[in-house]
């Protein structure tokens, strides 16, 4: 397995590109399921979730392949299996929105549940009721979903908290039901806006995207489109806190400027300099001259869970007391723990972690433990003294396009190693 090594101290400089969103990307594919025509994602980052995905897609019988560095086709002309299998699933619990398109499609599906992870048990409860109330006949055996329906019919479905994840699954299991289907206490998130849209452009009704409600009137059939991936705000915000905790001066480009208005508004709040452009992100000042804040993770257009373990390292910067409070997942402070054994100072009671920054950081081994978390790891070496080593950064390649380069040219001393 391979590890990063980051010898920190350097402030950086220069300019950076933002790839697609990951999150946005992963439930598009699924919903290429929809239709027995071709459709092309373009905009679509080189990352082991969208291979996971793909794996999965061709297992189904779907037909993909790479058209461009970052473009794809697929097409679902023949659909050969139900299943998606626990191996799968369990590698990339993303995997579970494939139960509403599948089924739509087929009108069966066997779909592995996907357990807890690192972050939280993450239940599937809301995708599975909210689905059923569709009309889906289904039944939990032996760890798996099974599905079965002639044909879904809308529905008034209630979210008892807005799941980005089961949001999607039941609207694109909506798109083709019969008749009229209102979902209330919808995700906001933009990545489902980007689903939306995809399947808007295969010829679906939905309305109120973006909104706590969405209406969608089901269409026969959706066919083939081409489609074009946000930019993946989190990926954009983690940059950020990059170029802040170093205390240099990046230009971020192809960002998501509108979707991280929670996260522009903090780094402001901290001292750090953000000037918003077209498509472009310039941070700079931050470190040392970092001022502690208090941060409450929430749904979008709250503070995004996913950039939490990424100000965490940012604040042991700021002079002063800061408190975060993660209000999504149950088990999300893992990098904490981690930081400690880099120098930070955090206490952590329940979902609030109380840090007390403005100690330098010393370089150490440490391990990453889920995505954001590896994130917070790297950023944390960047500011820290002497060398920080990194182990298990395969969680990184499961949500980072070619980290290491972007932070590379911008100056870092950072090498990833065999180990
Ligand atoms: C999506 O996960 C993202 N993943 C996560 O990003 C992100 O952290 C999360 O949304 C919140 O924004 C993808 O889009 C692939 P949820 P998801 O359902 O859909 C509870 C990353 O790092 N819940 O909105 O799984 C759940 O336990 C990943 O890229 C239920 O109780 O998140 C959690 O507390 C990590 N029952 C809360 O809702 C359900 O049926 C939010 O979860 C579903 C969810």
């Amino acid at each position: 397995m391979d590890k990063m090594l980051i010898r920190g101290g350097v402030k950086l400089t220069g300019e950076v590109p933002v790839s697609g969103s990951k999150n946005a990307t992963l439930p598009i594919l699924m919903a290429a399921l929809l239709t027995d025509e071709p459709v092309r994602i373009r905009n679509v980052p080189r990352l082991r979730d969208v291979a996971t995905a793909l794996a999965l897609l061709n297992g189904l019988g779907v037909e993909s392949r790479w058209t461009g560095e970052h473009e794809i086709e697929l097409c679902a002309a023949r659909v050969t299996s139900h299943e998606a299998p626990y191996e799968m699933v369990k590698t990339m619990r993303a995997s579970f929105v494939v139960l509403g398109p599948l089924l739509a499609r087929t009108g069966r599906a066997r779909v592995s549940t996907p357990g807890g992870c690192a972050i939280g048990a993450r239940p599937v409860n809301l995708h599975i009721s909210g689905i059923r109330s569709l009309g889906a006949r289904i039944q939990l055996r032996n760890g798996y979903v099974e599905a079965h329906a002639e044909r879904l019919s809308g529905a008034r479905i209630w979210l008892d908290t807005p799941s980005v994840g089961a949001t999607e699954n039941i609207l694109m299991a909506a798109v083709t039901a019969r008749g009229q289907t209102q979902l209330e206490n919808a995700a906001r998130e933009p990545e489902v806006q980007d689903l939306a849209r995809f399947l808007a452009s295969m010829g679906a009704k939905i309305y109120g995207a973006g909104s706590h409600v969405i209406e969608v009137e089901g269409v026969e059939r959706l066919h083939g489109a081409e489609h074009a991936v946000i930019a993946d705000r989190i990926e954009a915000g983690s940059l950020a806190v990059a170029a802040a905790i170093t205390g240099g001066d990046v230009t971020i480009r192809n960002t998501p400027v509108g979707q991280l208005d929670a996260v522009l508004a903090k780094l402001r709040e901290m001292g750090v300099a953000v000037t918003a452009g077209d498509g472009t992100l310039r941070v700079s000042g931050g470190a040392p001259a970092l001022r502690p804040v208090e941060l409450r993770t929430l749904p979008y257009p709250g503070f995004p869970t996913d950039l939490q373990a990424q100000m965490m390292a940012l604040v042991t910067q700021a002079a002063g007391t800061s408190v975060i409070t993660e209000t999504i997942f149950e088990n999300r402070f893992m990098h904490a723990l981690e930081l400690m054994r880099m120098g930070a100072d955090i206490v952590m009671k329940g979902p609030t972690a109380i840090v007390h920054g403005g100690t330098r950081l010393q370089g150490a081994p440490v391990m990453a433990t889920d995505l954001r978390a590896s994130m917070s790891l790297i950023l944390a070496g960047l500011a820290a003294e002497n060398v920080t080593e990194i182990s298990r950064v395969y969680h990184l390649d499961r949500g980072y396009e070619a980290l290491d380069k972007k932070l590379a040219s911008l100056g870092a001393r950072i090498e990833r190693v065999n180990e």
